[in-house]
């Protein structure tokens, strides 16, 4: 449907939750620490195709540096945005302090914010859709 709302309660940092919205996938993460910290770490951006998301626009409450409503809750739409693919997730972990997306068909990878690293073949980055927090534990989408 073009609005769903999603209880978040159960997600604990470094989780993700795949829902539907208007028939595409969509990740709904919880960050960590480590994740939050990769995304402001000094040069973060530098291998980043598009880091401020100029060239698909973004709601503008999206347009900072966490590309969300809130800094630990994450909102992806999960087409890869090469060829539509849908790209797994690879949870923060002790080798991979940040996490972030890997697209089965062709490689592209995304950072935890979802924004495609240069050598990835995907020309943008993945779209952030509407989101508004209705509690702590519930956000909807659309
Ligand atoms: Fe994702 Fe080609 S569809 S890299």
């Amino acid at each position: 449907s073009d609005v769903v709302d999603v209880d978040i309660s159960m997600l604990r940092p470094g989780q993700q939750k795949v829902v539907q919205w208007r028939n595409w996938p969509v990740f709904v993460q919880r960050r960590t620490p480590e994740a939050l910290a990769s995304l402001q770490a000094p040069g973060a951006d530098r291998d980043l195709r598009d880091p401020a998301s100029r060239v698909l626009q973004q709601p503008r409450d999206a347009t900072n540096w966490h590309r969300s409503v809130v800094p630990e809750i994450g909102v992806y739409i999960g087409i890869c945005t090469h060829l539509g693919c849908v790209p797994n997730y690879n949870a923060p972990s002790a080798t991979d302090l940040a996490g972030g997306y890997v697209c089965p068909c062709h490689g592209s990878h995304f950072d935890i914010a979802g924004r495609a690293f240069s050598d990835a073949p995907a020309p943008y980055n993945l779209p952030v859709p509407p989101v508004t927090m209705l509690s702590a534990n519930t956000l909807r989408i659309g």
